[in-house]
């Protein structure tokens, strides 16, 4: 996937610092050429050697060591990186370069990049909350830097609070997403739904769907990353929170349809990822269900929630997927008629290596005038293809 992708990591003196070796490995195993920069404090932490084994490239940590090759070495990775991350980013490289300031080899070649640089900031809560820490941080998005937010938990300095580093799998998705994806959707509202809703028939049991939610968490992540504001709502997965990204938990059908309304007036834009379910119980048992009294099933249907965005919508830009396993264009178009929606993406079920709980789709982007085929790709790839095609139309 990042195949002749050049990322420079640049690794700042945290205990997080350990958390960017799979950093690393991760973007290795996804083709990247990784070089890393550590900071003389970062070396504490973690020895250059362990990332010169996982990067396969020299670590540079000393401005005036002898250099491996005649480029001037923060130059020629200023120069030959597609895209800069600083994980972790103390506050102290935050400051620094907030405010011009390059004193080491990281500094240096953080200013001296025409890429795009994203900051993984990563430090004790009071720290990440010191207002001084917040206005250098405003500052550099303002200038165009951007920023994977930090999670909340427990902090190594023991405390709780906003000021972890994400898990690494999440950094290096929303890494990815800000090297795929332009800046084109700032100061729009993005609204996601995602997962499989489920239906409870008693205490213990639901009637639920294989959707794994991956294809929205990657839509997410991917209109964040185009700096949209982004809300999420999503029926249970097993999935990390995208960074930066307000989320909003629900289970059934119901829950889902009465999020997307609350939210539903401010949105530019509103993509139905969600497997919702077309049918729930009439009634849910108090008790649990035995199997010696026998079971019979009465169903009713859910709101269909996108049909009705359809017949309300103004300006908004809607779009639905289509899970068909059998005439797919087809049903697609008529669902798009249906529902009086601009896009519906139509995906092949029965697909074994893509679809459902897969980390690969291949879908068509389907409008009332255009049909778009998106290759097998995985789904963070799929969800730039799927707002490339959005952002045309915002223009
Ligand atoms: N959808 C919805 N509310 C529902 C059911 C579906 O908003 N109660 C949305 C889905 O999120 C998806 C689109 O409608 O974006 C199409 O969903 P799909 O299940 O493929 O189609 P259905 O409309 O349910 O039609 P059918 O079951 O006949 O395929």
């Amino acid at each position: 996937m990042l195949k002749d992708k050049t990322i420079v990591i640049g690794v700042t003196g945290g205990i997080a610092a350990y958390k960017s070796l799979e950093v690393v490995s991760r973007l290795k195993k996804l083709g990247a050429n990784v070089h890393v920069i550590m900071t003389e404090a970062a070396t504490k932490f973690v020895q250059p050697l362990t990332f010169r084994s996982l990067s396969h490239n020299p670590v540079i940590v000393d401005m005036f060591a002898e250099p491996q090759s005649w480029d001037v070495e923060h130059i020629s990775l200023a120069e030959k990186a597609d895209i800069f991350l600083v994980a972790p980013a103390t506050a102290n490289l935050i400051g620094k370069v907030a405010n011009g300031i390059a004193d080491d080899m990281l500094s240096t070649t953080v200013m001296a990049t025409k890429a795009k640089v994203v900051f993984s900031p990563a430090m004790n809560v009071n720290m990440y909350q010191n207002s001084i820490v917040q206005k250098n941080i405003i500052k550099l998005k303002e200038e165009g830097y951007r920023f994977i937010e930090p999670d909340k938990g427990y902090l190594a300095c023991g405390t709780e609070g906003k000021g972890r580093l994400p898990e690494p799998e999440e950094v290096v998705a929303s890494t990815v997403s800000y090297l795929l994806s332009p800046c084109d959707l700032i100061g729009k509202k993005v609204l996601i739904t995602a997962g499989g809703t489920q239906e409870d028939l008693d205490p213990v049991r639901y009637l639920g769907n294989r959707s794994s939610g991956k294809m929205g968490y990657e839509l997410a992540r991917i209109a964040k990353a185009r700096g949209a504001n982004v809300t999420l709502i999503s029926a249970p997965t097993h999935l990390n929170k995208p960074s930066g990204v307000k989320i909003i938990k629900v289970r059934t059908a119901e829950e889902m349809y009465q999020q997307v309304f609350r939210y539903q007036a401010e949105q530019d834009i509103i993509i139905m990822a969600a497997a919702v379910a077309d049918y729930t119980p009439q009634s849910i048992a108090e008790n649990k269900i035995k199997k010696s009294n026998g079971l019979t099933l009465e169903l009713e249907r859910t709101t269909d929630i996108l049909e009705k965005l359809g017949n309300e919508k103004g300006e908004q830009l809607l779009v639905g997927f289509a899970a068909e396993s059998n005439n797919l264009i087809e049903n697609a178009q008529q669902k798009l008629k249906k529902k009086k929606i601009d896009f519906i993406v139509a995906n092949d079920i029965s697909a074994r290596d893509t679809g459902f709980a897969s980390d690969f789709n291949k879908v068509v982007i389907i409008s009332t005038d255009d049909q778009i085929e998106v290759a097998k790709a995985t789904k963070l790839e799929v969800a730039d293809r799927i707002f490339s095609e959005i952002a045309k139309t915002l223009v």
